[in-house]
């Protein structure tokens, strides 16, 4: 899918598909130094980190394993409420294993701080979080992930894994949607 197929649903392209690629070789480089010696676990949280995961996890070259998650969060509509139910947890047991979180975005982060702590009872050797996307305006914890691709406004944004009503995952830019899509529901 690319903006051709969106008629005049984007409003915006906020990051190109080459601005994400580079961003994500520069974190990776940054994750091999960290990690040197180690194995990681990535945990992808579903469904959104899908396509994160994908390419960071080929632009390393620390050996890892991969595992999800999918977490639900209740809340009223698009709004995160940091009350989080497991849908799908990790098959792996991660005693003693270096975690690190694969995430699209942090908004409200309450989902993420839900998460890590839940993690960090399972007795890991360490924890960290890499996200995409982080909406600094959003922050209500002051969860701290290590390794940050782009900070963005406090603005509903969709593709590379990140969905408006399940569609746009597939974009391979993130974009920002044209109100006219909301105001329809
Ligand atoms: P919190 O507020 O808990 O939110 O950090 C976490 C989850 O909410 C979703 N989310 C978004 N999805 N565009 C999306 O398509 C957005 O702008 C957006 N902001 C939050 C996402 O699933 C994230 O993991
Ligand atoms: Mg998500």
């Amino acid at each position: 899918m690319d903006a051709n197929d969106m008629g005049n649903d984007l409003k915006k392209v906020l990051l190109t598909e080459q601005q994400i690629q580079d961003r994500l070789a520069q974190m990776a480089e940054v994750i091999d130094k960290d990690y040197a010696g180690h194995e990681i676990l990535l945990v992808g949280v579903l469904r959104g980190a899908v396509m994160v995961m994908a390419d960071l996890a080929r632009k390393l070259h620390t050996p890892v394993q991969m595992d999800w998650m999918a977490v639900s969060s209740y809340g009223s509509g698009t709004k995160s409420s940091g009350v989080v139910r497991i849908l799908k947890d990790l098959d792996t047991d991660i005693k003693d294993r270096h975690v690190l979180i694969v995430e699209d975005i942090i908004d409200s982060g309450l989902t993420l701080s839900w998460l890590e702590a839940n993690l960090r009872t399972r007795g890991c050797a360490s924890l960290n979080i890499a996200t995409l996307l982080r909406k600094p305006d959003a922050a209500k914890t002051n969860i701290t992930p290590r390794y940050v691709g782009f900070d963005i406004p406090n603005e509903f944004v969709v593709g590379y894994g990140l969905d408006y009503a399940e569609k746009y995952r597939n974009l391979p830019f993130v974009g920002l949607l044209a109100p006219h899509v909301y105001e329809k529901h």
